[in-house]
């Protein structure tokens, strides 16, 4: 699957796995966190994202559970002329709140560090895949746009994992890919 994603969506999914401790939503509730988002900011040590992270816009995630509690992820991304469409499928961890993602390229991992559910949520996603690993912290929220507040308390996250603000991109909202559009072949 890798393989066909565009490099832009490949540069904000920059995941990674590493041996680090990333604090998670404290009783976090799967069903409360299910729905529509926003991916309105997103910072990374990926170097696909930096190259790439000034052209990106802000993209539209869906969040569903499946029975098992696994974690699947569709997302619509605006590039240049067109939505392009993504599903993810995270494997739920022993941990709420914590998943995984493992194909033969890349083993991926992801937590949900804190949320409101109502109006905001940071993901914290690690890839390894050969090379070395990369972490990328996203800023969701259910509006289109995040708040100075929200954006605050996401950058004052991000050195706690690691990152450095030169690596932020705020990402532009875009009307190009509204959920329930339809898809732009
Ligand atoms: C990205 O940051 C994480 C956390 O600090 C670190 O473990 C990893 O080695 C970094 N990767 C790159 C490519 O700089």
């Amino acid at each position: 699957m890798t393989g066909v994603l565009p490099r832009l969506a490949l540069a904000l999914l920059c995941l990674l796995w590493a041996g680090a401790e990333v604090p998670v939503q404290p009783g976090f509730d799967a069903e409360k966190f299910a729905g529509t988002w926003h991916i309105t900011a997103a910072v990374s040590n990926c170097s696909v994202f930096l190259k790439m992270k000034d052209g990106m816009k802000s993209s539209i995630t869906t969040v569903s559970f499946t029975p098992e509690g696994d974690l699947a992820m569709k997302l619509l991304w605006p590039l240049q002329d067109r939505c392009e469409k993504l599903e993810l499928l995270f494997q739920r961890s022993g941990q709420a709140g914590h998943y995984m993602g493992t194909s033969a390229q890349e083993k991926r991992d992801l937590c949900v560090m804190e949320t409101d559910y109502s109006s905001y949520a940071v993901l914290h996603q690690r890839r390894q895949s050969g090379q070395r690993p990369t972490a990328t912290l996203q800023l969701l929220t259910r509006g289109a746009a995040a708040s100075p507040q929200l954006l605050q308390r996401f950058k004052e996250l991000i050195p706690t994992m690691g990152l450095a603000e030169d690596m932020l991109a705020i990402l532009p909202r875009s009307g190009e890919c509204q959920e329930g559009a339809g898809w732009h072949p």
